[in-house]
C-alpha cells in the first residue's frame, strides 16, 4: 500500500468549463489518488442527470446534496474533490469545503469556457444562454463567492494540462 501523498483533500471549485474534471483526472492519474467527482456521485445516487435534478427538485435540493457529500468527504484524505460549478454559492457548502482541506479555484475567460461547454446538454443553468454575454454576468455574479472560498487560484487560458497540474502542486 502506498503512503498517502496528502493528509487532506484537494477540492477543485471553479465555474462550469473552467477544467475541474480534466485537471481531477489527470491528478489523479499522476499521483493516484482518488478522484470523486460530486455531480456525478449525486447524479448516481438519485439515479438521474443533474438537469433531470434541477427540472424535479429545483437548485436548492441540489446544494443540500453537494453539502451533504462535502461533509461526507471529510472523513477520506488524499482525494481530489471535483465540485460541480456553482457549489460555493451556498455559504454552508463553503465551510464544509473548507473542512476538507486545500481549495483550489480553477479560473478560464468567458470565451474559453463557452467553447468547452457549447456542445454540452448537460448544464442546466446554461440552457438556451450558450453566449459569452450570459457567461460573463454570471461568472462576474458569482466572482466574490468563488474567490473567498478558494486559498489558490489558478488560470488555465493558454496553458496545458500538465502546466496547470504542475502549477497547482506547486501551490499546495
Ligand atoms: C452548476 C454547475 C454544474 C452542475 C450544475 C450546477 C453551477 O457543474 O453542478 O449544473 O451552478 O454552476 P459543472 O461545473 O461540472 O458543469
Amino acid at each position: 500500500q502506498a503512503r498517502k501523498l496528502f493528509d487532506y483533500n484537494i477540492v477543485l471549485i471553479g465555474f462550469m468549463g473552467a477544467g475541474k474534471s480534466t485537471i481531477s483526472d489527470y491528478l489523479s492519474a499522476m499521483f493516484a489518488m482518488d478522484v470523486v467527482e460530486m455531480d456525478q456521485v449525486i447524479a448516481e445516487r438519485e439515479e438521474m442527470s443533474i438537469s433531470d435534478i434541477f427540472e424535479t427538485y429545483g437548485e436548492e435540493y441540489f446544494r443540500t446534496r453537494e453539502t451533504e457529500l462535502l461533509i461526507e468527504m471529510q472523513a477520506r484524505q488524499n482525494v481530489i474533490v471535483s465540485c460541480g460549478g456553482g457549489v460555493a454559492m451556498r455559504e454552508r457548502n463553503v465551510e464544509e469545503m473548507k473542512k476538507n482541506g486545500r481549495v483550489v479555484l480553477l479560473k478560464a475567460a468567458p470565451e474559453t469556457i463557452l467553447n468547452r461547454v457549447k456542445d454540452s446538454d448537460e448544464r442546466p443553468l446554461l440552457n438556451g444562454h450558450k453566449n459569452v454575454e450570459y457567461i460573463e454576468n454570471l461568472m462576474e455574479a458569482r466572482r466574490d463567492k468563488y474567490e473567498a472560498a478558494a486559498d489558490i487560484i489558478v488560470h488555465t487560458d493558454n496553458k496545458t494540462v500538465l502546466q496547470i497540474c504542475e502549477e497547482l502542486i506547486q501551490k499546495l
